[in-house]
């Protein structure tokens, strides 16, 4: 197609999923020269503008198939409050008189905490291997905080993450195949900042989705061993029934985390 390694290509085709992002250039990253490299944590391209949509062409096929169930899961939950999770980390901080830093929202599906972490002075960068789940964050930002607003269409695997005070991960990791976790995790411990923290959930063993193949549970004790190293502020397992956006009941079981790299705070 005539580009070269890592050029930015503006896809028409793809702006029927951004109806919202209109005046937005939308570009992918044809393929990315830095990829390769075996650090974790690197900054990604300076976008040429502040919305910047990173489609790997090779996954795009891959995204297109996955995504209609997680449309009606945001749509279930429209207007949801930000979790509890989160919630509970921001009283934290909070309460630390800690500054607005560069946080990364993985897996933002519908961006409320996205829009939190904006409306409160953040740079965000908002990850998410759905179209939909992009398209509804940058519609969803108000013109004043999309100067503050990076986006990208990746699977977390593929994904690199730059440096960052914040990476907050709502009911997204349990997402990643087994296999996938190990490296996807090495990636967020190397992004993260001192003094930054990680907030995430992870799925327990006897979740009643535990068993599927493309979804990781851990036991308390393999999601305390991720932890190693880190000062951890919170760790809470959760066991009960309850209802889904999919299914009437389901057994629940997972863990919430709060943790935290030693070190300062830096800008
Ligand atoms: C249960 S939703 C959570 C969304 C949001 N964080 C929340 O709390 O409502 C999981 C999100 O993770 C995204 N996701 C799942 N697997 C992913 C992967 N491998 N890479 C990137 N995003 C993924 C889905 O598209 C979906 O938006």
């Amino acid at each position: 197609m005539g580009h070269r390694e890592g050029d930015l290509d503006f896809r028409p085709h793809l702006s029927h999923l951004f109806p919202c992002a209109n005046n937005i250039p939308i570009y992918t990253l044809v393929s990315d020269p830095v990829a390769s490299s075996s650090d974790g944590a690197q900054s990604i391209h300076e976008p040429k503008e502040n919305l910047v949509v990173r489609i790997d062409s090779n996954q795009y096929d891959l995204i297109k198939c996955t995504m209609s169930e997680w449309v009606d899961y945001y749509r279930a939950l429209e207007n949801r409050q930000p979790r509890q999770l989160f919630q509970d980390w921001q009283r934290i901080w909070e309460a630390s008189r800690g500054k607005p830093g560069f946080a990364i929202d993985l897996g933002c599906g519908d961006g409320t905490e996205t829009l939190v972490l904006l409306a409160h002075g953040w740079h965000v960068l908002a990850v998410d291997s759905t179209p939909e789940a992009i398209e509804w964050v940058i519609r969803r930002t108000p013109e004043e905080d999309r100067p503050r607003l990076q986006v990208q269409v990746v699977a977390f695997q593929q994904a690199r993450f730059p440096p960052a005070n914040l990476i907050y991960a709502g009911l997204s990791l349990p997402f990643c195949p087994p296999e996938d976790l190990p490296p996807v995790w090495r990636k967020i411990r190397s992004a993260l900042k001192p003094g930054g923290h990680f907030v995430g959930h992870f799925f327990g063993v006897r979740d009643s989705w535990a068993g599927k193949p493309d979804m990781n549970f851990l036991t308390a004790g393999q999601a305390r061993s991720l932890l190693d190293g880190l000062a951890v502020e919170r760790f809470q397992e959760f066991e009960r029934d309850e209802p889904t956006v999919f299914e009437a009941v389901k057994r629940k079981h997972y863990f919430e985390v709060i943790v935290r790299r030693e070190g300062e705070t830096g800008g």
